[in-house]
């Protein structure tokens, strides 16, 4: 086990690349089981999600190479694998092993997804999806059980509007007799992504993007190379991390029209932001920063994974700023940590209230869950003395290389392995 050791304090300066999307490649790569040869995805995020769906897809048979950033993945041997526990609950995604086995096998048993506690995560509107298609779902201590003698495409209405859900159910629609239309789809790059990779393998997609998703089921998928969008959340974090501790950050490798929620706040707080193609220029570390409000929505509004590292950038800001998250009710427990170094922040209700400038102070924190970790992170940087976080598989989960990116910044970050009694005190505690 490892901690994460920040001495803070100083400036970044420099070009930070931002990696292949982690809420796409998690889909991406069950979406491969579809196919009839082999499938090629390129530019994925080095996290530890990737390497978990990688062992996944070779236990159910499928011949798996990942190199560098590239994954060849031939399914033509898979079997339908009973996938109950183990692996599977390392993380929230495992869910899209159910839309894509369906699909392919018409019978499927995946245990419960785990992935970050950010409150209730209920799965009802994929099984929704899945029962509309014709699946009969079933849940079997703590393993949902589906099978199909065949999927008829239908009209699905989400009650909420889900990422999850919309994605779930395009991977089991695909292969579907007929036509399926998903109406209150989500709207995120991460859909689009998806349906461009389906669509380069055979299948007939329509409204990816907007909220009305239309299916033609076809009778087979076959092989295809696919480019993976840049991570929104990653390039997210960085600019955050520029605005709190950077004289002059250039972010390389985003998609400046997902970013436009963050671009929008960070102006309002007094940050100078520019764009180009696929850069975002950030000129940050100012003396004064506004307080703003920040609520939380679905695409385009503001992403709730980037509400915990703003959370972290507003203790910098003078007056006070709500952040309110209308995603999840309890992705707070940054809270208390950014609180043992310094920070004036309450939460309220959904809300939690930050009242600055206060100058944050190293501290020994733990990361409850990832984009908290990105939120220490950004702390640990801009504090004064040493930051100790540990909790590092869940910032393994989501950011590749962070120590080599922030160190080529002129950060002073590093990990050391925990001695026997730290590792103790942590399960203790
Ligand atoms: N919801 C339901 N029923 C469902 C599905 C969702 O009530 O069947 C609710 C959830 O409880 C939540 C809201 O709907 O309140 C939105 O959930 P959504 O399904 O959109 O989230 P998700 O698919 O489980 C993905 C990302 C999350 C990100 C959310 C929102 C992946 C693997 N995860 O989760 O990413 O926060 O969308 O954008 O794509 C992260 O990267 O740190 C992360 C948590």
């Amino acid at each position: 086990m490892e901690k994460l050791k920040i001495a803070g304090g100083n400036s970044l300066k420099g070009s930070v690349k931002v990696a292949g999307a982690k809420n796409s490649a998690v889909a991406l790569i069950p979406a491969t089981i579809l196919a009839e040869s082999t499938v090629t995805i390129e530019g994925l995020p080095n996290i530890s999600d990737v390497h978990i769906l990688k062992e996944l897809l070779e236990e159910i048979g499928g011949d798996v190479t990942l190199h560098e950033n590239d994954i060849h993945v031939d399914p033509s041997k898979m079997i339908s694998m009973p996938l109950p526990n183990g692996k599977v609950k390392k993380l929230r995604a495992s869910y899209y092993l159910m839309g894509a086995m369906l699909g392919r096998f018409k019978k499927a048993v995946i245990g419960l997804p785990g992935g970050c506690h950010l409150g209730p995560r209920p799965i009802d509107q994929h099984i929704k999806g899945f029962e509309a298609l014709g699946a009969s779902v079933t849940n079997e201590q703590g393993a949902i059980y589906l099978r199909a003698d065949e999927l008829r495409g239908a009209r699905i209405y989400l009650d909420v509007v889900s990422v999850g859900a919309t994605i779930n159910i395009m991977l089991a629609a695909v292969l579907a007799k007929g036509k399926t239309v998903i109406e209150n789809a989500a709207k995120e790059p991460e859909i689009i992504d998806v349906a461009t990779l389906l669509t380069s393998m055979g299948a007939k997609i329509k409204g990816a993007g907007t909220d009305v998703i239309r299916i033609e089921g076809v009778e087979r998928l076959s092989g295809c190379r696919h480019s993976i969008i840049p991570d929104r959340i990653e390039a997210g974090t960085y600019m955050v991390i520029g605005a709190a501790v950077a004289n002059e950050l250039i972010v390389d490798n985003v998609i400046p029209l997902h970013m436009e929620s963050l671009i929008a706040k960070l102006r309002e707080m007094g940050v100078h932001v520019e764009t180009s193609d696929d850069q975002i220029y950030i000129l940050g570390n100012q003396p004064y920063l506004k307080p703003v409000d920040v609520k939380t929505l679905v695409y385009p509004g503001f992403p709730t994974d980037l509400q915990q590292p703003i959370t972290t950038l507003l203790t910098k800001a003078k007056g006070t700023s709500v952040v309110t998250d209308t995603i999840y009710s309890a992705r707070f427990k940054h809270v208390d940590e950014l609180r043992r170094m310094g920070a004036d922040i309450k939460v309220e209700g959904r809300s939690s209230i930050i009242t600055g400038t206060t100058k944050l102070q190293g501290a020994k924190v733990k990361a409850s869950d990832l984009r908290a970790g990105a939120s220490l992170v950004c702390a640990g940087l801009l504090a004064n003395g040493v930051t100790e976080i540990t909790g590092l598989e869940h910032i393994n989960r989501g950011y590749s290389h962070l120590e080599e990116k922030l160190s080529n910044l002129g950060a002073k970050i590093w990990r050391e392995t925990l001695t026997d009694k730290e590792i103790e005190q942590l399960q203790n505690s």
